[in-house]
């Protein structure tokens, strides 16, 4: 595997995450592959799970891991080509990223929507130049449109709880005080449409996301139609996607958060967030602390989740 950014990377679907389940079980297995290997973990924004999960995976896999916060102790980058670098930014990206190449074998980057332009965030710019020019396999660590580690752990988690072949997932908005990028929703439909799912995304009219992760998923603007029945409700807040209003906050609507009459219209579902939450906006201080919240286990699969596609990584090394 030389890149990863969205689930056509992962090959057959069931066999990764049959992979995933088999590492969980043995995650030090594999640790004579990643001897003598360099994992580089490039930072843009901040992050919790995805630095200590991704790092512990290297471990597992017997890797050495730098970890560098460009916006901390870096020189400033700039990111265009045919920029006067006159300002405040000391070095391109084009320079920076075959250098960070030089010291590692494989690279993870994490570089979220600026919402300045549309059209630059989902070609995902600064990805994009770190597979091109690094000389390095490289996964996103949450990119301007896609979290693809997120929604494997995701998709982990729901094949680990499930109790029907085929469960009723919901991806359901929620509302948030800030604007938040399309990645997580963006990669989690983009994962559900591929498993054995009954996926169906609610939300309320305006927040329509890309139509290439949405593909054939049923959309539901009655949150309370799309909860029936459901077995497990993934929460989520993002910003709008629609052109003349991209990346603007179109309702603060706190009848969407999920409270505990929502989560009585399900099967019992399981609840799930990607983490960092804000409590009493996406969800209840009552349903993250019940018993059907699974957002602990959810956020520990993140360490599965990369051990796999590093584990991928450097197989493809050799
Ligand atoms: N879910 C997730 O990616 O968390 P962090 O932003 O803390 O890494």
């Amino acid at each position: 595997m030389k890149a990863f950014t969205n689930v056509k990377d992962l090959g057959d679907l069931k066999v990764a995450v049959q992979e995933a389940l088999e590492i969980k079980k043995n995650r030090f297995g594999y640790k004579s592959l990643g001897e003598n290997k360099t994992l580089l973990m490039v930072f843009f924004n901040s992050s919790l799970r995805t630095r200590l999960s991704t790092q512990k995976a290297a471990i597992n896999l017997g890797m050495n891991t730098m970890v560098l916060d460009v916006n901390q102790g870096a020189w400033r980058l700039e990111t265009e080509r045919g920029v006067v670098m006159d300002g405040d930014k000391s070095e391109h990206l084009l320079e920076a990223i075959p250098v960070m190449g030089c010291y590692c074998d494989i690279i993870g980057v994490r570089s979220f929507a600026r919402f300045e332009n549309k059209a630059d965030d989902y070609k995902e710019n600064i990805l994009q130049q770190f597979i091109q020019y690094a000389g390095r396999p490289v996964f996103s660590m949450e990119g301007a449109t896609t979290h693809p580690l997120q929604a494997f752990a995701d998709l982990i988690t729901i094949e680990e709880y499930k109790t029907k072949a085929r469960p009723k997932v919901v991806l359901s908005w929620a509302p948030h005080p800030k604007a938040l990028p399309q990645a997580v929703p963006n990669s989690f439909a983009d994962f559900m449409n591929e498993a054995n799912v009954d996926f169906v995304i609610t939300h309320p009219e305006g927040y329509e996301l890309d139509p290439q992760f949405v593909r054939g998923a049923k959309i539901e603007y009655d949150q309370d139609k799309a909860f029936a029945g459901a077995d497990f409700i993934y929460a989520k807040n993002w910003s709008a996607f629609a052109d003349e209003h991209y990346g603007q906050i179109l309702s603060k609507d706190r009848s969407w958060t999920v409270d505990t009459a929502k989560m009585a219209l399900t099967n019992q579902a399981k609840f799930m967030h990607c983490l960092p939450v804000r409590r009493n906006m996406i969800v209840t201080d009552d349903v993250i602390e019940s018993p059907q919240s699974i957002v602990i286990p959810e956020a520990a699969n993140r360490e599965i989740s990369c051990e796999v596609v590093l584990k991928r990584m450097l197989e493809s090394l050799k």
